[in-house]
């Protein structure tokens, strides 16, 4: 492999600019099998592959940009998510991050629940054969028709998120005539993000009932005279990318605080507490995620130890992770299109693909990696900012991250963990269109969700 840098390419021996990155890694070949699944290598001549197969002929077969999906890798952290809690306790994957009906099948055969958020992932849940009861339904407003459908399907829980919302579910269920088991979502005034734990401005938010100033204590109150619901439980979810149990102590000690007031109040011991998701995971070598196992483990002691000190029975536990368990098991394949170097500045590499299919950079300023992968390179190190081909300029896949300095149109590069978020919020601005998910597994490749055409847009065109 040429030593030489892309004409067009600084080195990162040149002014870098100002941005979120460290020095340029030793070996820009080696991949950190923190970010990239676990069947991802590299052949001799520096092909990257995923479940057997290379990303060239992944490439011609499916095009890009795509997302491919490591379905063994995916399977294996359902596993340990399940095994890790044991019978004593559920998961819930979270269908937002990423949900489609292949998935809804290996969630069923792993044993995991599935929580979703509106009809249209009810109805994909259903229609992979999710038993209803293992399915738990979300949101702060659901529709009057989405309840409906949720309580006559038999969903196993409903998590009411407003006072508006516990009469609307008592009264659909007392009209089909039956009672639907519910949990209450509050906010216990723990915001959770990363590597903090924010303790204030966190009741100013759409989500949940407040704890604080004793609605949330009012909610339970009136849950509990509608015949229409069954009470199960208290919910509490408290942000997303969190790496840091603190935030989760403090919650569980607030949740566990409620119920020990309602069993003071009513004479009634809640079974259920659901802490929600958000655990972390990593998007670059910097990340430190924790097991599934040791936050198990935690989650269990902390509320076991609260539970103790309140004097009351401790309650089955069910958590909520998504990006969990789907984010780390696909990455994003991009061809390269554009190298362009302003000089003194950084150098813009364009792919085929951007915020349309990758929101969470201009979104949340959220931070990935990247790495050249039709090929293996020794050229020096070239700090990049990955672009894609829409009309804004925020329009930025990957902010800050080094590439070898002979990148050139053509070349196949790719962004690890993209399983969660990406498709799932993936856009048509610039009626781009959305890219298929690929999933692979023991050499084969087969399309879960196939990439939108042309005629998919015209057909919603009715005008
Ligand atoms: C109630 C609830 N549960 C679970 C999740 C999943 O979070 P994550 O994918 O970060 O685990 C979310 C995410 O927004 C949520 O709002």
């Amino acid at each position: 492999m040429s030593r030489s840098a892309h004409p067009a390419g600084p080195r990162h021996a040149d002014v870098l600019p100002e941005g979120h990155y460290s020095a340029p890694p030793a070996d820009l070949n080696a991949l950190d099998p923190k970010v990239w699944s676990e069947t991802v290598t590299r052949t001799d001549d520096g092909v990257l592959t995923v479940g057997g197969i290379d990303v060239k002929r992944l490439a011609e077969e499916f095009g890009t940009p795509a997302y491919f999906l490591d379905e063994d890798d995916f399977r294996a952290r359902a596993r340990a998510w399940r095994t890790a809690f044991g019978n004593d306790a559920d998961v819930f994957y979270a269908g937002k991050a990423f949900l489609s009906r292949a998935v809804v099948r290996w969630l069923h055969e792993e044993g995991l629940n599935l929580d979703v958020c509106s009809g249209g992932e009810l109805a994909t849940a259903l229609s992979a054969g999710m038993p209803a009861e293992r399915i738990a339904f979300h949101g702060n407003n659901k529709s009057v028709g989405e309840i409906r459908r949720a309580v006559e399907a038999g969903v196993g829980r409903i998590v009411l998120d407003s006072f508006q919302e516990i009469v609307r579910v008592a009264h659909i269920a007392q009209e089909l005539g039956t009672r639907q088991r519910v949990q209450i979502r509050i906010t216990v005034g723990v915001e959770a993000h990363t590597h903090e734990f924010i303790a204030t401005a966190h009741e100013d938010q759409k989500f949940g009932i407040p704890l604080a100033g004793g609605q949330a204590a009012e909610a339970v109150r009136r849950a509990l005279k509608l015949d229409g619901l069954e009470l199960i439980g208290i919910h509490s979810h408290i942000g997303s990318q969190i790496f840091d149990m603190s935030g989760f102590e403090v919650a569980a000690h607030r949740v566990v605080g409620l119920l020990k007031d309602i069993r003071d109040e009513h004479g009634v011991e809640l079974p259920e507490i659901d802490l929600g998701g958000g655990l972390g995971i990593a998007y670059t070598s910097d990340d430190d995620p924790r097991e599934p196992h040791e936050i198990a483990k935690a989650l269990t002691e902390i509320v076991t130890r609260e539970c103790e000190s309140a004097r009351l029975s401790t309650p089955r536990i069910s958590v909520e992770p998504g990006r969990a368990v789907v984010g780390p098991t696909a990455f994003t394949l991009y061809e390269v299109g554009t190298v362009k170097q302003l000089d003194g500045l950084r150098t813009y590499v364009s792919v085929d693909g951007g915020m349309s299919d990758n929101i969470r950079t201009a979104l949340y300023d959220a931070q990935y990696s990247v790495s050249l992968v039709s090929r293996s390179s020794d050229a020096e190190p070239m700090l990049c900012r990955v672009v894609g081909k829409h009309c804004e300029s925020g329009d930025i896949v990957v902010k800050d991250a080094f590439l070898p300095g002979d990148l050139a149109p053509g070349d196949l590069i790719a962004v690890p963990a993209t399983g969660a978020y990406c498709r799932s919020m993936a856009s048509n601005y610039n009626h781009v269109l959305r890219p298929p998910v690929v999933a692979v597994r023991g050499g084969e490749a087969r399309v879960i969700v196939r990439r939108e055409t042309e005629e998919d847009l015209l057909r919603l065109d009715v005008g």
